[in-house]
């Protein structure tokens, strides 16, 4: 059994990142900008913003935070989704989610231009993506498919079970996996809540992505000799071992599918921190215009 080390593969490439901003700022260029909006204070999202904010600034980004109470109206986001979208200054931009019940996530989703949607949500990314053509693809599916690059692990003609159906990572995962490419070529079979007997398709699987959300999910009965498991989950979980007083768990049980596996993420330390890296590499690409062209 092998460990894929998400957080050495995403040390290597944040140094790979801060190289070339050297480089555009050598040559003149811009640095690179990243805006993100926070609205409340959900201990989860504060964590994972922090952390992109901490991120950029070790590789060489500028980074922009704007914080909004809970009750903030939707106009008011919308304003400065809009207000965003218009600043030259910003090259791609974020709104944390979830958001409060009040405001619609797929009004303010679309309402970025899709030229600096660097999370990749926008219908004209998801839909470019579907087709394999040039847009920002969604940081945890892109982290997930540069671990399986970066350990070299065979995809072609491999069945693929993606547990979950989210937007976010069960849909544009199960996607890439079956376009024709490397990590691809896939034979895909997504599971969901609503599937019969998903310890069927998992043992058939020679990759499984766990991305449920349920803690420990996936048992060792699940999963075949050989097979290559991506932990998606970060259930935060109460716990008297940590100084935060949580901790993560992942959707697959570690102790028991480890020892079956060829390769396993850990959580954490597997697909988190690559998560972030992907964000990172989409605000380059951003503002290099590697996409789009000038704004
Ligand atoms: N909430 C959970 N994951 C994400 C993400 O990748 N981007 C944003 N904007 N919100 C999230």
């Amino acid at each position: 059994m092998k460990l894929i080390d998400g957080k050495a593969v995403a040390a290597q490439i944040k140094l790979e990142i801060a190289e070339e901003v050297k480089q555009i700022l050598a040559s003149g260029g811009k640095r690179p900008h990243l805006a993100a909006i926070l609205v409340g204070h959900d201990g989860g999202s504060e964590t994972y913003v922090a952390s992109k904010v901490k991120t950029c600034e070790e590789v060489g980004f500028q980074s922009t935070l704007i914080r909004y109470e809970e009750d903030v109206t939707e106009d008011e986001l919308l304003g400065k989704v809009c207000e965003l979208n218009e600043n030259p200054g910003i090259d791609g931009f974020i709104v944390q989610l979830p958001l409060p019940k009040h405001i619609s996530e797929q009004k303010v989703i679309e309402t970025i231009d899709y030229r600096k949607d660097v999370d990749g949500f926008h219908p004209v990314n998801v839909g470019r993506m579907s087709i394999g053509l040039p847009c920002f693809v969604s940081a945890t599916p892109a982290g997930i498919l540069e671990l399986l690059k970066r350990y070299d692990i065979e995809t072609s003609g491999k069945h693929c079970v993606v547990l979950g159906r989210s937007n976010i990572v069960g849909k544009p995962v199960a996607n890439l996996l079956m376009q024709k490419a490397y990590p691809g070529d896939c034979t895909v079979t997504v599971c969901h809540s609503r599937t019969k007997d998903i310890k069927k398709y998992c043992l058939e699987a020679d990759i499984i992505i766990a991305a449920l959300g349920s803690p420990e999910f996936l048992k060792g009965d699940m999963v075949r000799e050989g097979a290559v498991v991506i932990d998606v989950g970060t259930t935060r979980v109460s716990s008297t071992e940590t100084k935060s007083g949580f901790k993560l768990k992942g959707d697959v049980k570690f102790d028991e599918v480890a020892p079956k596996c060829s390769y396993i993420t850990p959580v954490p330390g597997g697909v988190g921190p690559m998560t972030i890296i992907s964000l990172m590499r989409n605000t380059l690409l951003a503002g290099k215009k590697g996409i789009y062209g000038y704004l």
